[in-house]
């Protein structure tokens, strides 16, 4: 949220009163301390829509929508954030200014000019005459070019624990910099390089700045990638692996080419497919479907040919065709992934692959009916409620439509029914209020929190009162949290309670509207509020987390032991130890 300054956001909430919003559109009635209405975000008999007027939120428990002031905005009107902020400041009588803060801006800046350092170290070390000649051994194996390497700025983070460390202190960078663009750990005893004896494959934005990289082994060291953690320039789901390379390609083509690794991505563009992007070690969020929209008209998906590529697939469809998106999916071999297509076929080979992609109805109805095989009534039903939750995403009515009769015709079924059944399937509001719905399994959102166990309860506590997170007696940290919404979420908390600011519900939600966690926040306070004897609740959380986070810590630890054995780094190995010792002894 880089425009709008937050103090904007904290009086314009402070001036507008939820319930006098929302009573703009929707009848409210009282109930006790709350308003309750039937849901302007789905169609329902008895209303199940409450407005809480003490935590400045509104919810349905029907739909699953949910937010602050900023939310209904968005997701009532179709605005973005942005617009939300500007209509209710405009009402509330707050003026914003022209661009902000500068202070956070100068910030972001020594952390690119950093990170760019960085990028130019590692590129370094893959040239090194001896210590990259493996790494570019490993590079040629694998086919790639060195105009490819150029391109994509593939460099090499050594083996050692200390080298970016030791290399950055010698260019006056402080260790402290270096821990908050994620490229340092603090350990038991002392610093070290997150990224070890990996390729290192930097994340580059649209204007071409580095703001965080991912890191192939080179051993058989886990995870096989290890991507940079979220710092205030790099947000995961916000980029696209390969953008930056692939933009005037895709605005060329009008087109991008869709693939699941980092390798998938620089090999196809080695091989002459310019115009591939890759989402970032996670399933494809909204907000690169959107980012892929600015540019493209057509989404060619070409994951992998395995279980989780056809998982992906079916969210990327689903999310794409929302976007605006016409998509196709590129038909591999079982097994196979794009990169090991394109050794085998050669470019040839993957152009007609990708030209014999699929349309989107084809590859549901296809999934759909190797799900539910058979031909009887009750499969043939089953498939067509299998595709039309994405028929209902395609935003042009004469292809739905079009799509209803081919899947009644297909499937033996009344066009009639199959369209009443769409229906009920179609989305009402934006796209929020739609993947919190999660009605299919494959339409839910990878970035939505859990909202059951020991992290989402103490998350809802913390919502409740921000208090709590401080003064609980097992200190849990944000590092022991590993569902990322959440972790994301408290981090907001802990953010603002840092500023000296209130943490209400309503600001934190303020603070994660863009990110569509609004609703996330509305049904944790929901979760916090039927919660009896809350502090009590906290501690057992907060025990059950940090016990949780000990285990893999000391799993780590021994990891950590393991790959300094194997290295023979003896005086680490010892160091380790010690620390290891030191942690298992019984504490207090
Ligand atoms: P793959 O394992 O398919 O990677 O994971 P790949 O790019 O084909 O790699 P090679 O060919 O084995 O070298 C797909 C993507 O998932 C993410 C990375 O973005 C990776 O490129 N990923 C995978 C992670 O973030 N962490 C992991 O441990 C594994
Ligand atoms: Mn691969």
């Amino acid at each position: 949220m880089p425009l709008i300054p937050e103090g904007i956001l904290d009086e314009v909430q402070a001036r507008t009163d939820i319930a006098d919003l929302i009573g703009r559109y929707v009848p409210l009635k009282r109930a006790g301390r709350h308003f309750k209405a039937h849901c302007p975000f789905h169609k329902e008999r008895t209303p199940s829509f409450m407005v809480n007027t003490e935590k400045q939120i509104f919810h349905c428990f029907g739909c699953g929508v949910g937010g602050n002031i900023f939310g209904f905005l968005m997701q009532h009107d179709r605005l973005t954030f942005p617009e939300a902020v500007r209509q209710l400041a405009d009402h509330a009588g707050v003026r914003i200014p022209d661009e902000a803060e500068a202070s956070s801006r100068t910030a972001h800046a020594s952390m690119s000019t950093l990170l760019e350092k960085v990028c130019q170290h590692f590129e370094r070390r893959l040239l090194d005459p001896a210590g990259g000649k493996a790494a570019r051994e490993y590079l040629s194996r694998r086919g790639v070019s060195a105009r490819a390497r150029q391109a994509f700025r593939l460099g090499l983070a050594p083996s050692g624990w200390q080298g970016l460390l030791e290399a950055a202190k010698a260019t006056g960078v402080s260790t402290e910099e270096l821990e908050a663009a994620g490229l340092v750990i603090k350990g038991r005893s002392g610093y070290y390089d997150r990224f070890r004896h990996r390729l290192m494959f930097p994340i580059v934005d649209l204007r071409g700045r580095v703001v965080g990289f991912g890191g192939r082994s080179l051993d058989a060291q886990e995870p096989k990638y290890l991507n940079s953690p979220e710092t205030p320039l790099y947000t995961k789901g916000r980029h696209l692996f390969g953008m930056s390379q692939a933009k005037d390609a895709v605005i060329h083509a009008k087109a991008a080419v869709v693939v699941e690794g980092y390798f998938d991505c620089v090999a196809l563009a080695d091989g002459g497919v310019a115009h591939v992007v890759s989402p970032l070690g996670t399933a494809l969020t909204v907000e690169q479907a959107r980012l892929l929209k600015r540019y493209a008209e057509q989404a060619i998906l070409a994951f992998d040919a395995d279980a989780a590529g056809e998982q992906g697939t079916l969210r990327g469809i689903d999310l794409l065709v929302e976007a605006g998106l016409q998509v196709r999916v590129a038909q591999l071999p079982q097994g196979m992934d794009p990169d090991e297509y394109l050794g085998a076929y050669g470019r040839q080979g993957l152009e007609q692959l990708l030209d014999r992609s699929k349309g989107i109805f084809d590859v549901l109805l296809e999934t759909a009916l190797r799900r539910h095989p058979g031909g009887d009534t009750e499969s043939r039903v089953q498939a067509a409620q299998f595709v039309l939750p994405t028929i209902a995403r395609v935003p042009s009515a004469m292809r739905r439509s079009e799509y209803v009769r081919l899947l009644a015709e297909r499937l033996r079924l009344d066009a009639g029914a199959v369209a009443e059944e769409l229906a009920k399937a179609q989305p009402r509001g934006s796209a929020a209020p739609r993947a919190a719905q999660g009605g299919s399994p494959r339409a839910d959102q990878a970035a939505r929190p859990a909202t059951r166990g020991p992290e989402a309860l103490l998350t809802a506590l913390v919502l409740d009162d921000a208090a709590r997170w401080t003064r609980g007696s097992e200190p849990v940290s944000l590092g022991d949290i590993t569902d990322p919404a959440l972790r994301r979420i408290l981090a907001v908390v802990c953010e603002l309670a840092a500023a000296g600011l209130s943490a209400s519900p309503a600001q934190v939600a303020s603070r994660l509207s863009e990110e569509g966690q609004g609703a996330a926040v509305a049904e944790l306070v929901e979760l916090a509020g039927a919660t009896p004897s809350k502090d009590e609740a906290f501690e057992d959380c907060a025990r059950r987390i940090r016990a949780a986070a000990r285990t893999r810590e000391l799993a780590a630890m021994r990891e950590q032991i393991q790959t300094a054995q194997e290295a023979g780094h003896e005086a680490e190995v010892q160091r380790l130890l010690a620390a290891y010792q030191h942690e298992l002894a019984p504490q207090r």
